[in-house]
């Protein structure tokens, strides 16, 4: 394509407003421009305005409806986006949705069968499958570093009281766990494989805006044999000072943190990725994300992560939610209620 492409970014909110920075920054390579919408069209004026936007539109059938946009990054409430796919994918438009796909499995399968039959490209934002640390790990897992995988570990602490949507059970689909601890499921699939049980309990006594989970622990066992667990957690009273995960293997260890290190028995630990950079550890994968769906538009590529990956971090999700709510362990496949049951 010659011209710039045209993204539309619908809803003007916090992620919204990151997507545009990223596209900004990114213009060199992928040159856009962009054009914004929200059910607040002031919103949308205003983001247009900050970013030197082309349009601002009050609803995503007007932005779907615009023949001149080509990409349309829907950046809403995790209740509007089954809606948003329903108006996006048969629009013609390539779509980047942000996580999580759906509240439960069947939102998912909606979406799925909503994005099967589109021609143009279509990928779940699901950024931490883009951590440069995580891209690393899975080839030195890989390539054997580490021997074979028995214990792998995902955390996410830190201090967050929701506003807004994120407060309500039914719009965010749950608390911590479907809000941030999605990205971390993400990370226990990706690094670890299918899972076959997952044993989970979730809390909510640090933070009391919210109708949702503010902690969850999770234990898994993977179909490999393996087992992994999870926290995480809106309620620490101090930033992020752990390990995003850790992978044990029977000849070493992958410890992430501001890098991410090589642990073996018969060697002094190896740096096998550097620091993603200053700031927001997000904003960096963010950028990758945006960067390889921008790619495979461009180039004609098909992006690496899929929806069926999207639909198995909901399962595990929704089937962590089972787990707390039944006081049980829960085999997967799990296609039940979600956190809102
Ligand atoms: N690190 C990450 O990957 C990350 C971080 C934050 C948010 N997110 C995801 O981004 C999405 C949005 O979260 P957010 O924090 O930006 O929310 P937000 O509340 O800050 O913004 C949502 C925006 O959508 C607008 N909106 C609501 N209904 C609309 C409609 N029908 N049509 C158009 N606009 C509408 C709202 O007015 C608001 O401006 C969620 O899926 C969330 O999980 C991802």
């Amino acid at each position: 394509m010659s011209r710039p492409l045209h993204v539309c970014v619908i809803g003007s909110g916090w992620i919204g407003k990151v997507h545009a920075q990223v596209y900004r920054e990114l213009a060199g390579e992928f040159p856009t421009h962009l054009s914004f919408c929200d059910v607040d069209l002031a919103r949308a004026e205003k983001a247009r305005v900050e970013f030197d936007g082309a349009a601002a539109f009050a609803s995503i059938e007007e932005a779907c409806a615009a023949a001149d946009v080509d990409l349309i990054d829907i950046c809403l409430p995790h209740d509007l986006h089954v809606a948003a796919m329903e108006t996006a994918a048969p629009s013609g438009k390539h779509v980047l949705l942000e996580k999580p796909m759906g509240r439960d499995v069947a939102e998912c399968d909606r979406v799925i069968s909503l994005v099967a039959p589109m021609k143009a490209k279509f990928m779940v934002a699901e950024c931490w499958r883009f951590y440069s640390h995580v891209v690393r790990a899975i080839e030195a897992i890989r390539a054997g570093e580490i021997g074979r995988v028995f214990l792998i570990e995902t955390c996410s602490v830190g201090r967050f009281a929701p506003p807004a949507w994120r407060r309500s059970l039914r719009a965010a689909g749950g608390g911590a766990l479907m809000d941030r601890g999605v990205h971390f499921v993400d990370m226990l699939l990706a690094l670890g494989g299918p899972v076959a049980t997952v044993f989970s309990a979730q809390t909510r006594m640090a933070i009391q805006e919210i109708e949702g989970d503010d902690t969850s622990v999770m234990s898994v066992r993977y179909e490999s044999g393996a087992i992994g667990q999870q926290l995480i957690s809106w309620g620490f009273q101090r930033g992020i000072d752990r390990p995003y995960f850790c992978v044990h293997g029977t000849e070493g260890s992958l410890i992430d943190g501001d890098q991410l290190k090589l642990v073996r028995r018969d060697a002094e630990p190896r740096i096998l990725a550097p620091s993603v950079g200053a700031g927001w550890p997000d904003y960096h994968m963010i950028r990758d994300t945006i960067r390889h769906f921008l790619d495979c538009v461009t180039n004609e590529k098909t992006p690496l992560f899929t929806p069926t990956m999207a639909r198995a971090d909901v399962e595990l999700v929704t089937a962590a939610y089972a787990s707390g709510r039944e006081a049980r362990s829960i085999d997967l496949p799990y296609n039940g209620p979600g956190a809102a049951a």
